[in-house]
């Protein structure tokens, strides 16, 4: 594939309806696209103290995100912000001071939640950091995906109407990618 795109969710339970977003998104993709998730359920706590000595774990992470040219990230709102498991991993890769892996990626920054603004306030908290880290990212269209029971089948495939707006989420996505890529 032309273009490596990494999914970031935010959320580290099983059934999370953020993983089940990611994963029907990822099939929206076009195929020029090679989609990978990214795990960030291992990392410790971020400390300092370890920015020369990282764990495995933390190198490995790091390397997997350094090999992309775009994140998408699919955040759960936690109490009006972005999970912790999400700001911990963000933290990670943007150490040591110089040395961060997020710079210049091309960042989506999207989410779901059963509740009606759906991680609108999760998102705002998410795209000062993704700034902060220097990462370009899509503007609009926004997509505060308010999660209920049809909004994708068994299989993860969006009902007409989602599928229809987050296909056009998509394409903007990956029309900033290659003008970055340019
Ligand atoms: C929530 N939830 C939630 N929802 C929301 O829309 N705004 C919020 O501020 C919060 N706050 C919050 C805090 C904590 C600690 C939890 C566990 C949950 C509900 C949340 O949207 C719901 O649990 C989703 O299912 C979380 O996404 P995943 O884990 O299914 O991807």
């Amino acid at each position: 594939a032309a273009y490596q795109v990494g999914m970031v969710v935010g959320s580290l339970r099983q059934d999370s309806f953020n993983l089940k977003l990611a994963k029907a998104l990822a099939k929206l993709f076009p195929s020029e696209i090679e989609i990978s998730f990214v795990d960030i359920s291992q990392l410790p706590l971020y400390n300092q103290d370890l920015d020369n000595q990282p764990t495995e774990t933390v190198s490995t992470f790091k390397q997997a995100v350094a090999a992309l040219q775009g994140v998408v990230f699919v955040t759960p709102e936690h109490n009006r912000s972005i999970s912790a498991a999400l700001k911990n991993a963000l933290d990670h890769g943007s150490r040591p001071y110089g040395k961060s892996v997020w710079a210049g990626k091309v960042a989506g920054v999207i989410g779901t939640s059963p509740g009606a603004i759906a991680t609108a306030v999760a998102q705002q908290h998410l795209r000062n950091i993704v700034a902060a880290l220097d990462m370009p990212t899509v503007n609009q269209p926004e997509a505060f995906v308010q999660w209920t029971d049809d909004l994708m089948d068994a299989e993860g495939v969006f009902n007409k109407r989602s599928a229809a707006f987050l296909q056009q989420w998509v394409h903007a996505y990956v029309a900033l990618l290659k003008q970055q890529a340019a």
